[in-house]
Order: C-alpha cells, then sequence, then structure tokens
C-alpha cells in the first residue's frame, strides 16, 4: 500500500506561480489540489501540469471567495494539511481602474478562505504577499523589518490589508491559525520543460512578457519606462526571480508550518534574489541568451512605479535555508524557451 501523500490546497493553481508550486509541491511528496475560477489562467496549465508530473492534479472548478464551493472541496477533501492562497488580482493599472473589484477578490477570498479553514481543522497557510507593500522604501535592500509605505494602488493597497487581516486573526486568544507570508520580488522565467510558464491575457503588463511577445513578433516594441531615476543606469531596478525558485519557496514553507518549527504564529519572508537589476540590464541579457535583437524605446515613466527595490534575502536563507539558484540570464532563456514553446 502506498502512503497518502499530504494534502495541500492550492488556490490560483493554475496561475502562473500557482502551477509551477503545484509541480514542485507534487515532486516534493505533498498532494496539491487546485482552485481555481480561471478567470486569469488557462485549462491549458492543467495539461501542462500533468504532462510533466506523469499524473492528473485533483482540480476544482470554482472562485475562491464563492462561499459554498469553497465548503464543498474541504467537505470532498477530507485531511487537508495547509493552503497556500495564491489566488489574487494582479494588475496594478487594472486596479485603479476597479478598485472594488480588487478588494472584494483578493481582500473577499481570503476572508472566506480563513472563515472556513478552522470548520475543518485546517492550521496552516502559505500566503502570496509582494514587496508592494514595502511601497517606495527608503533603503535598500528591504528586509522583512523595513516598515511599509503606503501602497501606490489598490492591488499593493489589498496585500497590506490581507497581512493585516491574517495578523488580527492570529492574535485573537481563540486562534489555532498559523501562517507565513512570502513576500515576492519579481518573478520571472518558466518551467525548464516549457510545459507550464506565464500566459498573459491581451496586452502584458509585466516587462519580461513584453519583452518575450517582442521578439516573437506579437508586440512592435518594448517601451521603457523612463530612464531618467536616480539609479545607476536610469531604469528602474527589479529583484528578478525564477519562478521555479519561488515555487520551492513555498515548499520549505508548508513544511516549516506543519512542523511547527515558527517562533510565531505569523512569520514574514522575502523571497527575491537579493539583486537588483535595471531594466536595460534586463533587455541586455534577455538579447545576449536569446540571440534576438529586441525593438525598444524610451517612453515616459510609468505613474505608480517605484524607482528601486531588492531584497535582503537573509531570513529566508538563515530560517527557512532557502536560497535562489537560477540566474538572471538563464530565467531570461527560459522566458524565451517557453515562448517560442507558445509559438508552436
Ligand atoms: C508590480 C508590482 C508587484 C506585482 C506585480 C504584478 C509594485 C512595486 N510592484 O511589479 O507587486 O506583484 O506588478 O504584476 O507595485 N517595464 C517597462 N516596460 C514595460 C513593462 C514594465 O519598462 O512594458 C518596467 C517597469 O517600469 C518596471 C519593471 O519593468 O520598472 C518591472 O515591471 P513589472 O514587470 O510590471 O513589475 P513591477 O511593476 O515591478
Amino acid at each position: 500500500m502506498t502512503a497518502q501523500r499530504t494534502k495541500i490546497l492550492v488556490t490560483g493553481g493554475a496561475g502562473y506561480i500557482g502551477s509551477h508550486a503545484v509541480v514542485e509541491l507534487y515532486q516534493a511528496g505533498y498532494q496539491p489540489i487546485i482552485i481555481d475560477n480561471f478567470s486569469n489562467s488557462e485549462e491549458s496549465a492543467l495539461a501542462g501540469i500533468e504532462s510533466i508530473l506523469g499524473t492528473a492534479v485533483p482540480t476544482y472548478r470554482i472562485d475562491c471567495a464563492d462561499e459554498e464551493a469553497l465548503r464543498g472541496v474541504f467537505a470532498a477533501e477530507p485531511n487537508i494539511a495547509g493552503v497556500i492562497h495564491f489566488a489574487a488580482f494582479k494588475a496594478v493599472g487594472e486596479s485603479v481602474q476597479k478598485p472594488l473589484a480588487y478588494f472584494q477578490n483578493n481582500v473577499g477570498s481570503l476572508l472566506t478562505l480563513l472563515a472556513m479553514m478552522p470548520d475543518f481543522g485546517v492550521e496552516n497557510l502559505v500566503f502570496s504577499s509582494s514587496c508592494t507593500v514595502y511601497g517606495i522604501p527608503d533603503s535598500l535592500p528591504v528586509t522583512e523589518a523595513t516598515p511599509t509605505k503606503p501602497a501606490s494602488s489598490p492591488y499593493g493597497r489589498t496585500k497590506q490589508m490581507c497581512e493585516d487581516v491574517i495578523h488580527d486573526v492570529s492574535a485573537a486568544p481563540s486562534n489555532k491559525l498559523h501562517t507565513i507570508l512570502l513576500r515576492y520580488f519579481n518573478p520571472i522565467g518558466a518551467h525548464e520543460s516549457a510545459k507550464i510558464g506565464e500566459l498573459p491575457l491581451g496586452v502584458p503588463n509585466n516587462l519580461v512578457p513584453f519583452i518575450t511577445q517582442t521578439a516573437a513578433g506579437i508586440r512592435e516594441k518594448l517601451t521603457i519606462y523612463g530612464n531618467d531615476y536616480d539609479t545607476p543606469d536610469g531604469t528602474n531596478v527589479r529583484d528578478y526571480i525564477h519562478v521555479v525558485d519561488l515555487a520551492k519557496a513555498h515548499i520549505v514553507a508548508v513544511q516549516r508550518l506543519l512542523d511547527r518549527k515558527g517562533t510565531e504564529t505569523v512569520e514574514t519572508f522575502n523571497v527575491g534574489t537579493g539583486h537588483g537589476n535595471s531594466v536595460l540590464e534586463v533587455v541586455q541579457t534577455f538579447e545576449q541568451v536569446s540571440g534576438q535583437k529586441l525593438n525598444y524605446s524610451i517612453g515616459p515613466r510609468r505613474p505608480g512605479d517605484v524607482p528601486a527595490i531588492y531584497a535582503d534575502a537573509t531570513k529566508a536563507e538563515q530560517v527557512l535555508g532557502f536560497k535562489t539558484e537560477t540566474s538572471l540570464a538563464d530565467s531570461l532563456a527560459s522566458s524565451w524557451k517557453w515562448q517560442v514553446a507558445l509559438k508552436k
């Protein structure tokens, strides 16, 4: 008889980061259970996951904010040991246009989840937070102790609010919840198999899919949003982390929760490489690894952009034993391999 795998519910498991985490979870011996409403993901991600793993992952096509539907999943899947909550909207610009939708979806789904978990005895949560909670930091790199600043968008505010909700819930005397907040920096790249990767709907907002689509001839040219920032080459600086590295951070976080190794009921970790790269460096590195000449020009600044941010990744390394493994060049090469595979 084969041993039962430990079940981990993955909301947004068909999405970009979620699908990579599902693969890593399964390969680490867990049984991921996917919830996704496919509002910003595609069924093809499930086929990619299945092809990598050689087995299908149980999937529930529901909205995580739909209380009745979510209850049905918990009831149908007894003994869920923990939840990784990815499901959220993530487009900064769109959040300015549709703030209510962002609060309803991002905060609403967390509230629904948190209210339900105790009913089924589920006490472990990994929450997808973002470096956006730091706003425009006073000094770099940012540590987990760097004070948060007012968010520059409703999207950013939803991440701050979700962190606050988790802290308040966890401070209640009756609380049983244990949470790890992972503050992601900028995920890029795709699985080495090129069977899963980022699938932006419509025109990408994020830099790397815009670059690969431009190189593939889908977009005419990339606009670099400003080169007059107070940074070494004038363009914004970010901490670009390979999505598989990021996915692996979830595995160590889940295991830490299950082992009750945490010293506090809510622990926060930056998940980045610890290095900053400018937009121009990303463009040049992409050109080198892909052999493609990129059509780009310098445009005006994008409202709400933070001039520079990158992680101090020391805490994740010391406490979680987590360290990124993939270089910017290899990450961008995997993005290009995925883009090329998509065109076939
Ligand atoms: C933002 C959010 C992050 C969120 C992510 C999800 C902040 C500080 N960060 O990341 O929390 O998780 O979106 O979508 O709010 N760029 C160009 N041209 C383009 C596209 C981007 O020059 O066509 C530049 C941007 O100005 C930026 C960099 O590339 O400097 C990265 O942009 P992007 O990929 O959109 O990520 P962030 O804005 O850093």
